[in-house]
């Protein structure tokens, strides 16, 4: 869209014409401060908070809601603009309790903030403020609604981002209440992106509330130990009696490729780590069949031990290794370097979802790109096979809805089952799970493939006028189906591929040659020899599989 340029607080900013005000000031570093506005999310313009004045416009008007225009002269801070902000915080505060030293948001409360801001510290109201109990509406939401300003963030972030739709407005003007699917609990995907973007303490977390408070904390910034998306968390980590305890997962300070997104995994399953039942020592077999809790030095010289025996009477390859899909890359080299090297057997696998082999085989071959997560946020189409992206990669689903709402993109997905992400999808295949082969097959051009089947027809002649597509694929794809999709892949002008594998480092513990026949790299262990004194020492057959051992 072509650039349009315009004046504010005596400052010229250029930016593409359609841009909303508020947006083009804070790239160019001026702050509008903003309740309802939420970046990505559909417009409210219910709050008010970021009046500006506009030359030539009687009214101050709201940058939220404002696109920029040519030649428009603008100002965000002035005496008048001030009074306006304090007199929509002084309306904000007429119920809003005052009760900041024990709300969960204290420190991090955006309508704290701008009260300081604004000052706002008289009330004009002598009428008592309209108490209602906090309720609980689901193990981890839980609502005080006279802290409530009503911005519906937390409606639109449930709706149009998660595409649950739990949250809904009951009545209207000033008996407008924020209210759940289900009379008085949600049914909803848990994941708890409505307390995270409320910029007040009216929703908070059955797991973190009351327990802590901000500033008490370290933030820990870390990777998601879940699925093979590998979002950014940062966990609240505080000082606890026996140790550190984490209270909080989140991503408030939208750094990573997530932004603010997490799903309910990345955002609540961080609890193993301080669990009671935890095994945090080895434990040796007694010869009276129990185990016993010893120390880290006694573990590893019972096993080093046992090992050399059983490698120097019956040989390396009488010993299997499996390694872990929630291991560091750095782990799962070392591991397999020791299995090689050390006790001589190829015999070394972890549980794989994902042919990553194939694919990036495939990929070399034909020349192909692969996609990265950011490549779903703005594709203009988009084809998924297999997998379901809401329960398995929750941010690449949560990518896909975005750029389909906000960008229009269109969707392609085929799958065996009803998926939800088949809402936004311009077309969608419902297949039989043996046929996703023979749907590549037909896609490619091979009519006799899926012969009869008007919905692949429609879907096929749908697909086909797209020039450019980046396609994701789940585990339903192996072998030689993942060569015929990336040849046909190379039919469209531009293609990216997404090969989708199930956990945190599955990627990681594949590229680091936790596998049978592979080295890291995905050298064939027959050429282990140009790793030097290390290939050397790897012994040159294919050792066996998990399943094998
Ligand atoms: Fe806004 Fe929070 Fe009220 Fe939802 S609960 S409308 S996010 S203040
Ligand atoms: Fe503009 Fe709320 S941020 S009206």
């Amino acid at each position: 869209m072509a650039d349009v340029t315009f004046t504010v607080d005596g400052k010229q900013i250029t930016a593409p014409k359609g841009t909303l005000l508020i947006e083009a000031c804070r790239k160019a570093g001026i702050e509008i401060p903003a309740f309802c506005y939420y970046p990505g999310l559909s417009l409210q313009g219910a709050c008010r908070m970021c009046v500006v004045r506009i030359e030539k416009i009687g009214k101050l008007q709201t940058a939220c809601t404002t696109p920029v225009a040519d030649g428009m002269v603008v100002t965000t801070e002035s005496p008048e603009i001030g009074q306006a902000r304090k007199a929509t915080i002084e309306l904000l505060l007429g119920n809003h309790p005052l009760d900041c030293p024990v709300c969960d948001a204290g420190g991090e409360c955006e309508l704290q903030d701008m009260t300081f801001k604004y000052g706002a510290h008289q009330s004009q109201f002598v009428e008592i403020k309209n108490h209602r109990e906090e309720q609980q509406w689901s193990p981890v939401v839980y609502f005080d609604r006279p802290r409530c300003i009503l911005c519906y963030r937390c409606v639109r972030v449930c709706g149009e981002g998660m595409d649950v739709w739990a949250l809904g407005i009951q009545n209207r003007g000033s008996s407008a209440v924020i209210a759940p699917n289900k009379q008085d609990h949600l049914e909803c995907e848990e994941c708890g992106m409505c307390i995270d973007i409320c910029p007040v303490g009216a929703l908070t977390s059955g797991p973190y509330r009351y327990k802590t408070r901000p500033w008490e904390m370290n933030h820990v910034s870390t990777v998601c130990t879940h699925c093979g998306d590998g979002c950014k968390t940062t966990l609240g980590v505080r000082r606890a009696d026996d140790g550190m305890e984490i209270v909080r997962g989140d991503n408030r300070d939208k750094s990573g490729f997530n932004n603010d997104f997490l799903c309910v995994k990345g955002r609540y399953s961080f609890d193993f780590a301080n669990r009671e039942d935890r095994i945090n020592q080895p434990l040796l077999k007694q010869p009276d069949g129990q185990f016993k809790p010893v120390s880290w030095n006694e573990a590893l010289d019972f096993a080093g031990k046992k090992l050399r025996e059983i490698r120097d009477s019956q040989g390396g390859k009488s010993i299997g290794v499996i390694g872990s899909t929630h291991i560091t890359n750095e782990e799962a080299y070392l591991l397999q370097k020791f299995a090689r090297t050390i006790l001589g057997t190829n015999n070394i696998d972890h549980h794989r979802t994902a042919d990553y082999p194939t694919f990036l085989a495939a990929l070399k071959a034909k020349n192909q790109k692969e996609a990265s997560i950011r490549d779903f946020a703005d594709a203009k189409a988009i084809l998924v096979l297999g997998n379901d992206p809401t329960e398995q990669h929750p941010l690449l689903a949560w990518q896909i809805r975005n750029n389909v709402r906000n960008n229009q993109a269109r969707l392609y997905a085929a799958n065996h089952q009803d998926i939800k992400l088949r809402r936004q999808a311009t077309s969608f295949l419902k297949i039989q799970q043996e046929n996703y082969g023979a749907l590549v097959a037909y896609l490619a051009g091979n009519d006799k493939a899926l012969e009869g089947n008007a919905a692949a027809a429609g879907f096929r002649d749908a697909l086909r006028k797209e020039e450019s597509v980046v396609i994701a694929f789940g585990s339903e794809y192996r072998g030689k189906d993942i060569e015929a999709l990336v040849a046909f892949g190379a039919g469209f002008q531009n293609v990216k591929f997404a090969c989708l594998g199930d956990y945190a480092n599955s990627r990681g513990a594949s590229d680091m040659g936790l596998l049978p026949d592979l080295l890291p790299g995905y050298v064939q262990v027959g050429n282990a020899a140009q790793f030097g004194e290390y290939g050397d020492a790897v012994p040159t057959e294919p050792g066996l599989d998990m399943v094998q051992m």
